[in-house]
C-alpha cells in the first residue's frame, strides 16, 4: 500500500538520494585546477529535472522487491573501491589483508594507474554473496554510483550540445559556452566523461561497462545522423537498430544494406508514402541513439548490478528505451509550443537549426512540396514560417503528442512486468509525467 507521503509526491522514496546526487557527483568532479572545476560543475548547480537519476534510483527499488529465489546471486566486491580519490597527491585509503589504514601514495603511482587495492588486498576478490547485504534505502551503492554516472553523461552531452546548436541558455541560466566559452565548455564535457569513466570502471562489471561506453558512442553517433542527413552504415562496420556493433568485417562481395535512407524528393521509384516513412525511421533511430539509448541502456544497467535474470534485464532494457523515445519527441514538440521562459532554453529552435523532426514530417506526409525546404534546411527565407505553419495546418503536434503516447503506454506496459510496489508506482507516475511535462 502506498504510504500516504509517497502517494503526495511519488519521489519522495528517493528524496534522500535526490538531495545527495549533486555533493556526490562534486566528489567525483574535483581536479587541480580551480576554472576546470567552475565550468564541470556549472550545470550542476542549477536545477535539471534529473530524469535519469531518478529513473536508476526508483527502478534500483522496483527491482530489488523481486523475490531472491528470483533472481541470481552476483559477485560484489567490496565497495569502498568505488570511493578511493582519483588525483594525484590526495591522501589514498588502502587496504592491506583486509585492514584499513591512512596512508599517502606517491601521486606518480596513482597517475599511472596502480591501484594498490587491487595489489595488496586479498579480501577485494568477488563474493558469491546476495545484493541485499549491501542495500541501503532498498539501493545497492554500484546503482546509486550507476545515478551519479549516468548524469554526469548526460550533463557532458548538454555541454557538447550547447556548443553544437550555438545554444545561449540552459537551466534558466547562460550557456556553458556563453558563461565561459566554447573551448572551456567542450573540454570540461570531456573532463566529466573521463570521470565518468572512472567511475564506471570501478563497478567492476564487464556488461555495465560495456553498456554504458555504447552508450557514449551512441550519443556521438546520433548528433552526427543529426548534422548530416546521411546514411549511418560504412562498408565495415554493421550497426543494429540500437546502433550497437554487432559485426566488423563485411563478407567480400556482399553490399551492405543502407539503413534509414530517405529522400527529400521522392524518387520515381518510390512512391511518397514510402519515402515519408523512411524519414521516420531515420528520425526514430536518430532519437534512440541521442536520448533513448542512455535510458534504455542505464535502466538495463541498474537491472543486470541488480542480479536480475535476463527476461527482466530485457524488460527493464524496453522500458528505458519507450520512455527514452517518448521524452525526445515530447522534447521535439515542446521545442514548437513552448517559449524560452518555460522550458529554460531557447524554443523554436529546431527548425532555425535546420532539423526536421515529427511535427514537420507530419506535415510533409500531408503535403509533399515541404520535402524542398527539408532538404535545403529551411534556409531560405520565409522557409521557417511556412514550416510553422504546415505543422499547424496539418496538426503536427497533436500527431507528434499522439506518437509520444504509444510509446509511454508500451513503457507502462513494461513496467507492469515488475511485482507491484511504491517504487513501481512511482516509475509509472514518472513515465505519465515525461509524456504530460511542459519544460
Ligand atoms: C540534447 O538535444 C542533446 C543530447 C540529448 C545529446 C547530445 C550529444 C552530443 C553533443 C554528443 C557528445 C556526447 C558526449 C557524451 C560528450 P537537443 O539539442 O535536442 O536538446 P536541447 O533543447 O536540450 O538542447
Ligand atoms: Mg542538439
Ligand atoms: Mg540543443
Amino acid at each position: 500500500q502506498p504510504t500516504s507521503k509517497s502517494f503526495n509526491d511519488p519521489f519522495s522514496i528517493v528524496s534522500h538520494e535526490m538531495s545527495n546526487l549533486a555533493k556526490l557527483i562534486a566528489s567525483l568532479i574535483g581536479s587541480g585546477h580551480p576554472m576546470l572545476n567552475r565550468v564541470s560543475s556549472y550545470y550542476f548547480e542549477a536545477e535539471g529535472k534529473n530524469v535519469r537519476p531518478l529513473i536508476v534510483l526508483i527502478l534500483a527499488k522496483a527491482l530489488l522487491k523481486i523475490p531472491v529465489s528470483e533472481r541470481n546471486r552476483i559477485p560484489i566486491d567490496s565497495s569502498d573501491v568505488l570511493d578511493q580519490p582519483v588525483y594525484p597527491g590526495t591522501p589514498q585509503q588502502t587496504v592491506v589483508a583486509g585492514n584499513s589504514v591512512n596512508k599517502s601514495i606517491s601521486p606518480l603511482r596513482v597517475l599511472h594507474g596502480i591501484n594498490p587495492r587491487v595489489i595488496l588486498d586479498p579480501l577485494s576478490k568477488p563474493m558469491d554473496r546476495l545484493p541485499e547485504l549491501d542495500a541501503a534505502n532498498g539501493i545497492l551503492p554500484k546503482q546509486r554510483r550507476l545515478a551519479e554516472i549516468v548524469e554526469m553523461i548526460h550533463t557532458a552531452s548538454l555541454l557538447h550540445d550547447d556548443v553544437i546548436d550555438l545554444s545561449d541558455a540552459r537551466r534558466g541560466r547562460p550557456s556553458g559556452n556563453i558563461a565561459f566559452t566554447n573551448k572551456m565548455a567542450v573540454l570540461a564535457g570531456d573532463f566529466l566523461l573521463g570521470r565518468a569513466s572512472v567511475a564506471i570502471a570501478r563497478l567492476r562489471n564487464p556488461e555495465v561497462i560495456e553498456l554504458l561506453s555504447t552508450t557514449i558512442a551512441n550519443l556521438v553517433e546520433g548528433e552526427f545522423m543529426q548534422l548530416k542527413n546521411t546514411v549511418i552504415n560504412s562498408d565495415e562496420l554493421t550497426v543494429n537498430n540500437d546502433g550497437d556493433v554487432k559485426t566488423i568485417p563485411q563478407p567480400t562481395g556482399k553490399v551492405p544494406v543502407k539503413q534509414h535512407e530517405y529522400s527529400v524528393t521522392t524518387p520515381q521509384e518510390v512512391d511518397h508514402e514510402t519515402n515519408v516513412d523512411a524519414a521516420f525511421e531515420y528520425y526514430l533511430h536518430k532519437t534512440y541513439l541521442k536520448t533513448a539509448s542512455l535510458m534504455s541502456k542505464l535502466s538495463r544497467a541498474a537491472a543486470v548490478l541488480s542480479g536480475a535474470q535476463e527476461g527482466v534485464i530485457e524488460n527493464c532494457y524496453e522500458y528505458g528505451r519507450n520512455l527514452g523515445l517518448c521524452f525526445q519527441i515530447v522534447d521535439d514538440m515542446l521545442d514548437y509550443t513552448s517559449s524560452d521562459a518555460s522550458i529554460g532554453k531557447p524554443s523554436q529552435a529546431d527548425l532555425k537549426l535546420g532539423l526536421a523532426t515529427a511535427p514537420i514530417l507530419f506535415a510533409w506526409r500531408e503535403e509533399p512540396q515541404l520535402g524542398a525546404l527539408i532538404g535545403r534546411k529551411f534556409s531560405e527565407p520565409g522557409d521557417v514560417e511556412i514550416a510553422r505553419e504546415a505543422v499547424r495546418k496539418y496538426n503536427g503536434v497533436e500527431k507528434t503528442r499522439e506518437m509520444a503516447h504509444k510509446y509511454c503506454s508500451q513503457a507502462l506496459d513494461n513496467l507492469r512486468t515488475l511485482p507491484e510496489s511504491d517504487a513501481r508506482s512511482a516509475l509509472e507516475f514518472l513515465t505519465n509525467s515525461i509524456l504530460t511535462r511542459t519544460k
